[in-house]
């Protein structure tokens, strides 16, 4: 089974093709990402209306380029699939109308993926990660634990109350004058400096339910480079410290309740599965080793690549919904908001 995914949710333009063997097995064919990330940086964050005019001057050759690179034309693929939301608006308008055109000319099945149920069902494609898991997704727009039962059967178990803690990053980045997207600079200068510098709040820590709050934290190092400035370099490399220093123990302790709250509910998960952009972060990487060490479940993380926004996800997403006979109709609404326990999971055998 051959699938086209196409994404455009956010600041990536993404097209790839993805096969699905019958035994599950997944195989990506071709993954072409092109980010507008140098677009948005004098912004210090994704400007929807510049995201969706650079996602309709380029979509059709990033699809055209990830063909190519599959050495495939439209009449051989089997299904196209499209990140239908949650995201920028304007985007996913751009990437689903174009999926929909596709599977319309050339009569193929078109399947309206959810943008979060392709992060969580990576580690299949990836690692083939048999069902229930436990999701832990951390991007730019998204802080979610995650009980990933099935295909279209996922339970929230804990989300964070205010900023994502991508969007943590790429405000404590704009903040100390780094470039946008943030993660990867505060990384590289927290691996050299010196966290004990300063103590910084780790809001919700502790609490019963496994939800996250940033924003105190963001609060706390303003006030801090308040106090200290003008920085210097090795002031930014504290403070950027200090901040992932907090971030990489709240991480720890609420995903050690989520995973507690997954096994109350469900019994033990397959694995403690990472993912989205925050993933590729080495410190929060170990971090979650140690909680899934302690918990005695595997720890997986796609590689980085697969991590951050792609269209082999949603091609893989789309694969697993299409090999269950679950595929859209051409009137189907692109979504802004889409919570993952808004899909309903395929009916069971001799159900209803
Ligand atoms: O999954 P992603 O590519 O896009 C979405 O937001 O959906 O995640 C991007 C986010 C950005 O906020 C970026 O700063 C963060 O992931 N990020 C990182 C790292 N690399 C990317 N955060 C911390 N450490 C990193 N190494
Ligand atoms: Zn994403």
């Amino acid at each position: 089974m051959l699938v086209l995914g196409i994404e455009t949710t956010c600041d990536e333009t993404a097209a790839s093709v993805v096969r699905r063997d019958a035994d599950g097995k997944g195989t990506i064919l071709s993954n072409v990402v092109l980010s507008q990330a140098a677009q948005h940086a004098a912004y210090g964050g994704v400007v929807p209306e510049i995201a969706a005019r650079a996602h309709v001057e380029i979509l059709d050759h990033v699809i055209a380029a990830a063909m190519v690179e599959a050495g495939l034309s439209f009449r051989w693929i089997d299904g196209v699939a499209a990140a239908a939301g949650p995201g920028l608006i304007g985007g996913v308008i751009v990437g689903l109308t174009t999926a929909k055109a596709i599977a319309m000319v050339a009569e193929k099945p078109l399947i309206a993926v959810n943008h979060l149920e392709a992060h969580a069902l990576t580690p299949r494609l990836t690692h083939g990660t048999p069902f229930p898991y436990c999701l832990f997704l951390a991007s730019g727009g998204h802080t979610q634990i995650i009980a990933v039962r099935g295909v279209g059967d996922y339970v929230r178990l804990g989300t964070t109350i205010d900023d994502a803690i991508g969007e943590a990053y790429d405000k404590t980045a704009k903040l100390l004058g780094l470039p946008y997207p943030g993660g990867p600079d505060v990384e590289r200068r927290a691996e050299r400096g010196r966290a004990a510098r300063f103590s910084l709040p780790r809001p919700m820590l502790g609490r019963a339910e496994p939800d996250f709050s940033l924003s105190g934290l963001k609060t706390a190092l303003r006030l801090e480079a308040e106090r200290i400035a003008p920085l210097s370099e090795t002031d930014v490399c504290d403070l950027c410290a200090a901040f992932q220093a907090a971030v990489v123990d709240i991480v720890v302790d609420r995903v050690k309740t989520g995973l507690a709250r997954f096994a109350e509910r469900f019994g033990r998960p397959t694995a403690l599965v990472a993912a989205g952009g925050v993933a590729s972060n080495k410190a929060v990487r170990a971090g979650l080793q140690r909680v899934a060490d302690a918990a005695g479940v595997p720890m997986i993380a796609p590689p980085p690549a697969l991590c951050t926004d792609n269209g082999a996800i949603i091609a893989w997403a789309g694969a697993e919904r299409l090999a269950l006979g679950l595929t859209d109709d051409l009137e189907v609404s692109p979504r802004a908001r889409w919570p993952l326990e808004q899909l309903s999971p395929p009916p069971a055998p001799g159900g209803p």
